[in-house]
């Protein structure tokens, strides 16, 4: 499919500094959008100024929220190329999102076409690393009329925007609250796909966690509410004894592109990695014991963020030191190495633009 371009010509207008581009923030001058109807499927690809849409009040995603997204990067490589992170990842996810949520899927390789030359286009706003370019593309459905069934046309739109740090305020830990009184998916619901209604779910005990000091809500499972699912935007890893430890991918939590390499990494690196039921308790223990000797959240925003602190009611448990641990720091060292192109990418996950 010919994608048309109808963008616009704009360069930053002064050099882009990774410590003062905040996530999510700031955007780039231009933006793809592809429509589909039912009957017609994909039509008119095009790469237009970045603008607001125009949407019926009675289109269907402000109702039901049907919609989808995704989160991936691309980073300014020393030979001045930018390269995208595993995009071919993030748009399977997005397909398995669209499956769950009724919507269609859109081919990989119309979506990869789309990042690539939308990026070319937009490339002067790829910061310098460790600021990335941050690429969110999304699907909404789009039909008039108040319904309750699935939409019979969608958008799906790229935006993309330079970035630095997805947790302000320039500290290295995060503290985390764990969720008593509220759950983020039951087996069965829409926990694996990345559907805008995971998230606003989530707000009220993100609002609570901050009036409490933390950054994050540590989600537990939704039957017993005992094992540990994942945190608000990342996944989550334990160190016990030396083994990296990861919850498993049951079908409530997504399954984490920077946790699936991190998982390749470890191997490589020599850490063992395990994926398998954590129970919150086990990880309470095994912090007072000294078993469990650091915590670190993982995902494309967040890239590695050691936990420093865990909250559970009034009880305030430390990680380790407090500090970022020597496990997060080589997994964060060898990853940032491959997305920043200082190390050999063995695995061809970075495709250039
Ligand atoms: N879990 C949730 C709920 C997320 O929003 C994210 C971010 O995308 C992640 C985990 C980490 O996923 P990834 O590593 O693919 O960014
Ligand atoms: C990402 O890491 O890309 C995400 O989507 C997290 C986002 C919800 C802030």
């Amino acid at each position: 499919m010919d994608i048309v371009d109808r963008s616009v010509a704009r360069a930053p207008k002064a050099p882009l500094d990774p410590k003062n581009l905040p996530f999510g923030r700031n955007f780039s001058p231009n933006m793809f959008q592809v429509d589909w109807d039912e009957g017609k499927g994909w039509h008119d690809p095009r790469i237009v100024p970045y603008g607001p849409l125009s949407l019926a009040p009675s289109a269907m995603v402000l109702h039901y929220g049907q919609e989808i997204f995704e989160g991936l990067k691309a980073f300014r490589h020393p030979d001045g190329s930018v390269r995208l992170f595993r995009p071919d990842r993030n748009a399977a996810r997005l397909n398995n999102s669209a499956r769950r949520m009724s919507m269609p899927e859109i081919p990989v390789e119309l979506q990869l076409d789309a990042m690539k030359k939308l990026i070319a286009i937009d490339r002067e706003w790829a910061p310098p690393v460790p600021g990335s370019l941050y690429i969110r593309p999304a699907m909404i459905a789009t039909e008039e009329g108040l319904g309750v069934h699935s939409s019979k046309s969608f958008l799906y739109f790229i935006i993309t925007g330079p970035t630095g740090s997805y947790f302000s305020g320039g500290k290295s830990t995060v503290r985390i609250m764990v969720a008593r009184d509220w759950v983020r998916a039951a087996p069965g619901g829409t926990g694996t796909a990345k559907t805008g209604g995971n998230y606003a779910s989530s707000l009220l005990a993100g609002a609570v966690a901050k009036q409490k000091g933390c950054d994050q809500v540590l989600w537990l499972d939704a039957v017993e509410r005992r094992h540990v699912e994942e945190v608000g935007a990342m996944n989550l890893m334990f160190v016990f004894d030396g083994v990296v430890t990861t919850a498993p991918t049951s079908g409530t939590i997504l399954a984490g592109i920077t946790r699936e390499s991190i998982g390749v990494l470890c191997h490589e690196l020599g850490l063992p990695f395990v994926e398998r039921a954590i129970h919150i308790e086990e990880v309470f223990h095994g912090l007072s014991s000294g078993d469990c000797t650091e915590i670190f959240g993982c995902g494309t925003a967040a890239v590695v963020s050691p936990v420093g602190e865990l909250l559970d009611g009034e009880t305030l448990y430390k990680v380790g030191t407090g500090d970022e641990g020597p496990v997060a720091k080589r997994v964060h060292e060898a990853l940032t190495a491959i997305q920043f192109g200082t190390a050999p990418d063995n695995h061809g996950w970075m495709v250039r633009v």
